[in-house]
């Protein structure tokens, strides 16, 4: 067992509902065995209970839930910073001539590795992953999220037109080669499954039909594509399914939607479609630095919260300008603040809920992570600003562990993550730190 005694914040409850919902401890203990949080608490009350078990200090920074990154593209990460188009040409010129390089093993290894190293240094100790539309790329992501110890929700992509030969696949190939990877990797260790048509748009009705048919066959595996992000997508999605009643519908009549469905983007959305993933318990990823970079447009998070839709955050990486939740956070908090009277006010809580216990939320493990209660599992970052950085002056004057976690999603980066653990395991720890722990030894 351990007893880690840190500043710690973390969001057991929902902001966007209840106003104590972010909960602070100055000077908290968080004891750990097997990596579940066993007490939570003051470090005077925890200390009080477990007097003997050994103490890790984790004073003079911030510690956190891991991250839970809703949004992001496994092969995407090479080409972060494609700026200056629209999604369809970005997609043409950045994103889709890359992926076409992932039938190369050697090449889907090395950008596996670039990838979970990525997320876990930036502090994220879940995602929900977009993978590769070859089947042999996924099971190497796989292999390497394993290797890491990443909690990790990933699929195949499949789409069977629009894109370039090389992407496509058929209703057939779809079925057989996600059932394989389900077969090999749902439910083992921290790995699960998503079904994962890329969009509508390059999407016929046969692929959505072998997603549902994976779904039914599979009932406890996520679902995620995403939808009404860009208006020329929107209006060429219309003309592809006439008969669909809008985008949403598309996935809807199909039967792709429910608790564990999340859709990325939904920037121009319908009363009817918010109804619609209000209806079926959906999840809609915001991903604000992609919205932003793509000029995608203005994510209406006040209407999600009024038709009851959950919203969680995501990277969207390499649309999305890179890794960091923090930046996700600010950029969600730009937006709001740019909509004026119809934008969201948000606070410091809604960030940390929105990068942390929302995601757990939209992947349905509420119950295993998202925040530091008892019971919870321990995937924790320790936010500790480098010596002589601003980020360090900023947190030592910062006169409150709110106003320091509002200044921390305002200036940090990956440069201030110290530590990241899941589930009690140290996955990445700062070289400067473990050289000075190496000296003291
Ligand atoms: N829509 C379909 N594919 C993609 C993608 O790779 N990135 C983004 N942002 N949107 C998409
Ligand atoms: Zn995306």
């Amino acid at each position: 067992m351990t007893l880690y005694r840190a500043t710690f914040l973390h969001t057991p409850g929902n902001p966007f509902h209840d106003t104590h919902a972010l909960q602070i401890e100055q000077d908290g203990g968080l004891l750990v065995r097997n990596g579940r949080i066993i007490q939570s608490g003051s470090y005077a009350d925890v200390r009080a209970a477990h007097p003997a078990e050994p103490v890790e200090d984790l004073r003079g920074g911030l510690l956190l839930p891991g991250f839970v990154d809703t949004h992001v593209h496994f092969p995407q990460v090479r080409i972060i910073g494609g700026l200056g188009v629209p999604l369809l040409d970005w997609l043409d010129r950045y994103a889709l001539p890359e992926e076409a390089r992932f039938g190369d093993p050697t090449h889907a290894a090395a950008v596996a590795r670039e990838f979970v190293s990525g997320l876990t240094r930036s502090g994220t100790t879940t995602a929900l992953v977009f993978g590769s539309h070859f089947a042999s790329a996924v099971d190497l992501l796989f292999q390497e999220t394993e290797r890491a110890g990443l909690r990790t929700v990933a699929g195949q992509v499949v789409s069977d037109r629009l894109l370039r030969p090389e992407l496509h696949t058929t209703p057939e190939l779809a079925y057989s080669e996600g059932k394989a990877l389900i077969e090999k990797w749902h439910g083992k260790g921290r790995t699960r499954y998503a079904v994962t048509p890329r969009f509508s748009l390059s999407a016929s009705e046969g692929i959505l039909d072998a997603c549902a048919a994976l779904l039914s066959e599979f009932p406890d595996v996520h679902f995620t594509s995403h939808s009404n992000e860009n208006l020329k997508e929107v209006e060429t999605v219309r003309g592809l399914f006439p008969e669909s009643r809008d985008y949403i519908d598309t996935y809807e009549r199909a039967g792709l939607l429910n608790r564990r469905s999340v859709l990325a983007h939904n920037v121009h959305m319908t009363e009817r479609e918010l109804g619609a993933l209000a209806a079926h318990k959906c999840t809609s990823a915001h991903c604000p630095c992609s919205n932003a970079a793509l000029g995608s447009g203005f994510f209406p998070l006040k209407q999600h919260l009024a038709a009851g839709v959950h919203v969680s955050l995501g990277t969207d990486v390499g649309g999305g300008t890179g890794f960091s939740m923090l930046k996700e956070g600010l950029q969600a908090y730009f937006m709001q603040q740019l909509l004026g009277e119809n934008g969201v006010p948000l606070e410091p809580a809604h960030l940390l809920y929105l990068a942390t216990r929302a995601g757990a939320e939209a992947l349905e493990m509420e119950g295993q992570i998202g925040d530091f209660s008892a019971g919870k599992a321990f995937d924790a970052t320790l936010f500790r600003p480098q010596d002589g950085s601003t980020m360090q002056t900023v947190l030592a004057h910062a006169p409150s562990a709110e106003r320091a976690l509002a200044s921390l999603f305002a200036g940090g980066t990956q440069a201030d993550v110290a530590r990241v653990w899941i589930e009690g395991e140290g996955v990445y720890t700062r070289p400067e730190l473990s050289e000075r722990a190496a000296v003291s030894a």
